[in-house]
């Protein structure tokens, strides 16, 4: 999604706003901006590309000169990648950007131009500086922002600069998140905590329809009706170098060699005396007792972290679990309520199809708990309950180190599951936890062998398509490892229930096409070692990801990759994601494409 920062302060403007850009680039983006006040006015240079190409513009044109200013990069949404549609927008007397869709925006576009305003863009936001304007007649910013944001539908984060108060940045939101930053005497606004982490760690929440002003010597908020509000103000657990790459190629690769340590101290802050507790989120025994169904509501990477912890709950709780796409449930009108838990699992806890989900299952009367990675995001605070997964900032867009610690967590709310609910006893319960305890060994063994997940990457990059397929916990790692090659190589990919091959997609297996069979699972494997029969008859290329030592047919099998560990088979997902892992990011590397930043995604979507 787009990114803003804004700031007002002592320091050179560009350079902050530059560097907060930067660190906000793993959002996705197209183009780029910045306006800053200068002793004659607000300038403004923006373009369309990467923020190397502003520093050229900056350079060209010259960089702005002050200490107040707001900067952009933009997804776009509305309107072509362009230099026009570019942000910060102007128009007036009015300089903003915008993070969000505003869905009203062509019948205020039609208000406006019968009042005589000229559109430069094809964007929504422009309609919002020009609003913004019209409602500043009074030349009062505040009044013009409350007025404003009484006529928008949709979802914005704002930073408004008037010309006629150089030493203002104003910022308010909905639905888009928008952070505070509190230095000495300096302020900054961010949709994300690492753009001004390196100056402050000091921080306050924009909640929906808040306004913030923020001037050289104070910051001031107000609530909807333009009343003024205290802010609590939180330190950041993050630090800099937790934000930055520490020497490895991608952010990527280094969140996959964050795991063992993320799992180890996720799990750690779940457990108490060697057991899972989650009394302290206010997850009882008793309410996991009375629960008479269960639903994961989450997108993506999340929803197929949902698909373990159904195999899991299930197998060892013996409570029906149902896992749906968040932009299903939230348009399907579900059959949910009273005495249902809603689990929703994000990592940014700004997704906005699962926030919808979430404030829909409230709204029916389920108990929902949440599972994120960002403590101040959205979901966590609109959710009944929730569980802070430990994985630190995670930068690539490819989710890796917040779904094993998802999984984690996810896991260990089905061992307390099935105890609280008599399935297991303490023992089994206490027996499992300490295994799953074991598991950061079995992905720091994975990561120590990377150079087998190179070795078959370098056979996939010439390929056009490939199918992942697996059966129980090896059909959702099958569901994740395609999702992680496709997003960042490129290469089509289908991951498949391994008994549904034979129900059609079949026949476009051909000679050559590889099929990554995930064979992990004993109680299943004799089935899956007969699918892998099947396509290798019609000529597929076998890619097994299995457990050492597992014994296949003579020739059946092209190429292994094998998981070296004892861990149970509810567990082995852990080791084995790792893998997948690193073979999208080699097949990506080796295909010349920056898997931090692949085509077209963001790292966190925001609008529906
Ligand atoms: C993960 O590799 C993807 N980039 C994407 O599917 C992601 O998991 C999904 O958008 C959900 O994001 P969230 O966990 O922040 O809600």
């Amino acid at each position: 999604m787009c990114g803003i920062v804004g700031y007002i302060g002592q320091r050179d403007c560009t350079d902050v706003l530059m560097d907060g850009l930067e660190k906000l680039e793993y959002r996705g983006y197209d183009s780029a901006g910045i306006a800053v006040f200068e002793k004659t006015g607000i300038k403004t240079v923006k373009t369309k590309g990467k923020l190397k190409d502003m520093r050229q513009k900056l350079e060209t044109e010259g960089s702005p000169v002050g200490h107040c200013g707001i900067g952009h990069t933009r997804w776009a949404t509305h309107g072509e990648p362009s230099d026009q549609n570019s942000h910060p927008h102007s128009n007036g007397r009015v300089t903003i950007v915008h993070n969000g869709i505003i869905e009203n925006y062509i019948e205020l576009k039609e208000f406006l131009t019968e009042k005589g305003y000229v559109f430069h863009s094809q964007t929504d936001s422009e309609v919002v500086a020009c609003l913004l304007d019209y409602y500043y007649s009074e030349r009062n910013p505040l009044r013009a922002i409350m007025e404003t944001v009484k006529e928008l539908q949709g979802s914005y984060a704002l930073g408004i600069m008037f010309k006629d108060f150089p030493d203002r940045v104003y910022a308010t939101r909905k639905e888009s998140p928008l952070i505070v930053g509190i230095g000495e005497n300096e302020y900054f606004i961010a949709s994300d905590i690492p753009a001004f982490l390196k100056y402050t760690k000091k921080y306050a929440l924009l909640e929906d329809d808040d306004i913030v002003c923020m001037t050289n010597d104070d910051i001031e908020f107000y609530d909807v009706h333009g009343l003024p509000e205290q802010k609590e103000i939180s330190v950041a657990e993050w630090d800099v170098e937790q934000a930055q790459k520490c020497g490895y190629p991608h952010f990527m690769l280094k969140e996959i060699h964050e795991q063992p340590e993320i799992v180890q101290k996720t799990l750690e802050s779940c457990c108490k005396n060697g057991e899972p507790s989650f009394e302290d989120i206010g997850l009882t025994d008793d309410m996991l007792r009375d629960v008479k169904r269960v639903f994961v509501v989450a997108c993506g990477t999340a929803m197929h972290a949902g698909i373990i912890a159904r195999y899991a709950i299930e197998q060892l709780a013996r409570v029906p679990v149902t896992v749906e796409v968040a932009s299903e449930f939230r348009y399907m009108d579900p059959i949910v309520g009273e005495g249902d838990l809603v689990i929703v699992v994000s990592q940014s806890g700004e997704t906005a199809d699962t926030k919808a989900g979430l404030e829909l299952a409230k709204q029916k009367g389920a108990k929902t708990l949440a599972v994120v990675n960002v403590k101040y995001s959205a979901i966590a605070r609109q959710a009944d309950m929730f569980i802070h997964t430990l994985a630190g900032p995670e930068i690539a867009v490819a989710s890796t180190k917040a779904y094993t610690a998802q999984i984690s967590v996810l896991y260990l709310l089905a061992f307390r599951f099935a105890f609280a609910r008599g399935t297991i006893d303490r023992e089994r319960m206490n027996q499992l936890t300490a295994q799953l305890l074991t598991a950061p060994k079995a992905i720091q063994d994975v990561i120590d062998h990377k150079q087998d997940c190179q070795y078959i990457a370098s056979k996939l990059i010439n390929t056009d398509t490939l199918f992942f397929i697996g059966r129980s916990f090896d059909y959702a790692l099958s569901l994740e490892g395609s999702l992680k090659l496709k997003e960042i190589s490129y290469i089509h990919s289908e991951a498949y229930a391994a008994g549904e091959l034979k129900h059609g997609t079949i026949s476009l297996i051909e000679p050559g096409i590889p099929v990554i069979t995930v064979a992990t699972q004993s109680a299943v494997l004799a089935k899956t070692i007969s699918n892998m029969e099947e396509v290798k008859a019609r000529g597929g290329v076998i890619i097994a990801v299995c457990r050492k030592g597992t014994v296949f047919a003579a020739d059946s099998v092209d190429m292994k990759l094998e998981i070296d560990t004892d861990l149970d088979d509810i567990l082995v997902p852990l080791p084995t994601v790792c893998a997948l892992q690193l073979i999208a990011y080699y097949t990506s590397v080796l295909r010349g494409i920056d898997p931090d930043k692949p085509r077209n995604l963001a790292k966190s979507v925001t609008t529906e």
